[in-house]
């Protein structure tokens, strides 16, 4: 796969261990606030309702793609979404991220979980972004130690404490939720698959927080079965956490095909934590592109090298921040696909 001439097709090419003529660029978080055409259509929506609106969810993860000419569309969701149909009471708050009123803490409120029923709506608008996108689609799910985080801490919180603690202090009910999470996960991202998701992307955003060898212990066998069970599916699979650079090649073991790397770890040294194994996406921090054009153009160029010209997916190191301009996003877009490793 040397000469890919569709300009459609770099991003999945590159997945599959291919090497398109210029570095594939999408970002985490493209589809959001730093858009000004996402935030007129939110200001009249709640944004689990947009979540769920299939035609509102489908022009949102097009906004990015029509303004910025990334090389994927992730669908617009949230991690939290499935978490509804499985009986969990919880709003995204603006600014805070998804709050949910009674935590769960305990065996009995993890066994009143109820399993994943199908969501057509998310089916449906995969569907329509099939038929209107030309770059492939990006499905995606929560990791089951980041839902944990919230389901447990009931909001955003600093190092999910009471997760931590109900993970050493009650581990048979803490693999029981491990397993359930990664039942309803796997069945969700099949079912994405199912509907005309191009690849899957699992995010264990908070994953940071434990050290290799609790990852290892607590975490590790839920995001490998999640990667098995997709297998077969023949779509590319990526894995990203932020704060792993401690256990990138524990990722890289998971059956993953991509690996995304946050901004504290240089690309060189992850691919030479993943032993090559996996091609890379990364990893510039979401910070430097609220600095002038010539810092984010002198660090973007810097992640192109260490990334090599090769296995590497350019994004940025976590989500675009909601006060980048999105101008500085479609410079960033055009610069990469215009470098060259020799260049
Ligand atoms: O293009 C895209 O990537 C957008 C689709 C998307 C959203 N959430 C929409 C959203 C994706 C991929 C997510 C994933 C997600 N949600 C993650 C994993 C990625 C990561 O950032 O680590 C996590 C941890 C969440 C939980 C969550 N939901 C947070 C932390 C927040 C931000 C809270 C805030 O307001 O700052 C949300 C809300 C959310 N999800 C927004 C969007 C566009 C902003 C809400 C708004 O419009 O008010």
């Amino acid at each position: 796969m040397t000469d890919i001439t569709d300009i459609n097709e770099r991003f999945l090419a590159l997945c599959r261990g291919g090497r398109p003529d210029v570095t594939p660029v999408w970002f985490m978080r493209q589809a959001g606030r730093s858009l000004p055409e996402y935030r007129a259509l939110r200001a009249g929506h709640d944004i689990l309702d947009m979540c769920r609106t299939p035609e509102l969810a489908a022009e949102v993860t097009m906004q990015p793609v029509r303004r910025l000419g990334v090389d994927a569309a992730i669908l617009f969701s949230d991690i939290v979404v499935p978490l509804v149909p499985m009986g969990v009471e919880l709003k995204i708050v603006s600014g805070v991220g998804p709050v949910i009123d009674s935590p769960l803490r305990d065996a009995g409120a993890i066994d009143s979980l109820k399993p994943l029923s199908p969501q057509e709506d998310v089916l449906e608008t995969i569907g329509i972004l099939r038929r209107e996108l030309r770059v492939p689609l990006i499905g995606f799910g929560g990791a089951p130690f980041t839902l944990a985080c919230y389901l447990i801490e009931g909001g955003p919180a600093k190092s999910h404490v009471h997760t931590r603690a109900l993970m050493y202090g009650a581990p048979a009910v803490w693999h029981r939720l491990m397993d359930l999470l990664a039942d309803a996960t796997l069945e969700y991202l099949r079912a994405q698959v199912g509907a005309g998701a191009q690849a899957i992307q699992l995010f264990d955003s908070w994953a940071g927080d434990l050290g290799p060898l609790e990852y290892r212990e607590f975490v590790l066998p839920t995001i490998t079965r999640i990667m098995d069970g997709l297998a077969h599916l023949g779509v590319p699979r990526i894995v990203f956490g932020v704060g792993t650079g401690e256990f990138l090649g524990l990722l890289a073991g998971t059956g993953a095909d991509v690996v995304g790397v946050d901004w504290r770890t240089p690309l060189d040294e992850a691919r030479a934590r993943t032993g090559g194994r996996v091609a890379l996406q990364g990893n510039l921090d979401p910070a430097v592109c609220l600095a002038p054009w010539d810092v984010v153009h002198a660090r973007a160029a810097d992640v192109l090298v260490k990334g090599g010209g090769r296995g590497h997916i350019f994004n940025l190191g976590h989500g675009v921040l909601p006060d980048t301009d999105p101008a500085t996003l479609e410079k960033l877009v055009e610069f990469v696909h215009g470098w060259t490793p020799d260049a």
